[in-house]
């Protein structure tokens, strides 16, 4: 039988893994705590797997109170801890190079500097402290759609990776799972958007044996660089879902996951 240690950073989802506590006695844990740090926090133990469901949960995208969403009016806020640097604090205090730059780089905007310019005189005219003021801003930027899409999206997906350091927080996860993963232990990661994708990717191709010819002639070289390799890549492509689980589930679209496997002895 298996035990499990549930780890969140959002105080809300306790509720919800106390209900698992009770349904599952002495078999899973909850530990409130951002990625980066969880590793540390978890000492010596060694787990069989290790599954990473990134991103915001439907229930942060779809509660008004949280400001992840530009489809319902709330405040400008996108913590999933609760504490800390707000989407409204940037907002309204970074300087326009910083805002443009966030927004090309974590929302692959072609007019984020547009946008920023328009986000520092609107806030000379009053502080931006709502999800619909900023998406109205965006929209008199870069007009309300881009295809079919809102063209407040990429900025919102930006603003929120930013705001809660996603990119920063999957590296230094990733650097120290070798540490609690056990011989033969499993780590499944399911991303959602490219930038967190390609972390993943490179992880699995930088920690996995490049294939060495056996032979003596083989570069000795290309054998020592073998020789601290301990994950076997378990997914050559990464797996997406069938189209009826997207129709069941249209967030789970862009869900691309990988897995891979600890051969340490
Ligand atoms: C896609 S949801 C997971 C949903 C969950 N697996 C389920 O099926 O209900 C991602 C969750 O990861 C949490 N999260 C995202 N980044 C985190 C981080 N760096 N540290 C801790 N939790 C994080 C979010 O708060 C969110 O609840």
């Amino acid at each position: 039988m298996g035990n499990v240690v549930a780890i969140d950073r959002d105080p809300n989802v306790k509720i919800y893994a106390d209900q698992l506590i009770n349904d599952y006695p002495g078999r899973m844990q909850f530990m409130q705590s951002d990625f980066a740090s969880s590793v540390g926090k978890l000492g010596s133990a060694r787990f069989d797997g290790i599954v990473m469901d990134l991103g915001v949960s439907s229930m942060q995208l779809d509660s008004r109170a949280r400001g992840f969403s530009f489809t319902y009016d709330g405040p400008l806020d996108m913590r999933m801890s609760h504490s800390g640097y707000s989407a409204a604090d940037f907002i309204n205090n970074a300087g326009e190079q910083e805002i443009a730059d966030v927004i090309y780089q974590y929302g692959d905007e072609t007019y984020s500097r547009k946008i920023a310019r328009k986000i520092i005189e609107q806030r000379q005219q009053e502080p931006i402290t709502s999800t619909s003021m900023l998406a109205s801003i965006i929209h008199s930027s870069r007009g309300p759609r881009q295809g079919k899409i809102d063209s407040a999206t990429k900025t919102f997906q930006a603003l929120r990776i930013y705001v809660n350091d996603e990119l920063g927080q999957l590296e230094q996860f990733l650097n120290n799972c070798k540490n609690i993963l056990a011989s033969q232990g499993k780590l499944i990661i399911v991303s959602f958007h490219s930038l967190e994708d390609r972390i993943v990717k490179n992880f699995f191709k930088a920690n996995a044996p490049k294939l060495v010819a056996q032979s003596k002639y083989s570069a000795k070289s290309e054998r020592m660089e073998n020789s601290n390799k301990w994950l076997k890549v378990l997914t050559k492509k990464p797996l997406t879902p069938p189209l009826s689980e997207i129709l069941n589930n249209p967030r789970a679209r862009s869900a691309k996951l990988r897995a891979g496997q600890d051969f340490r002895l």
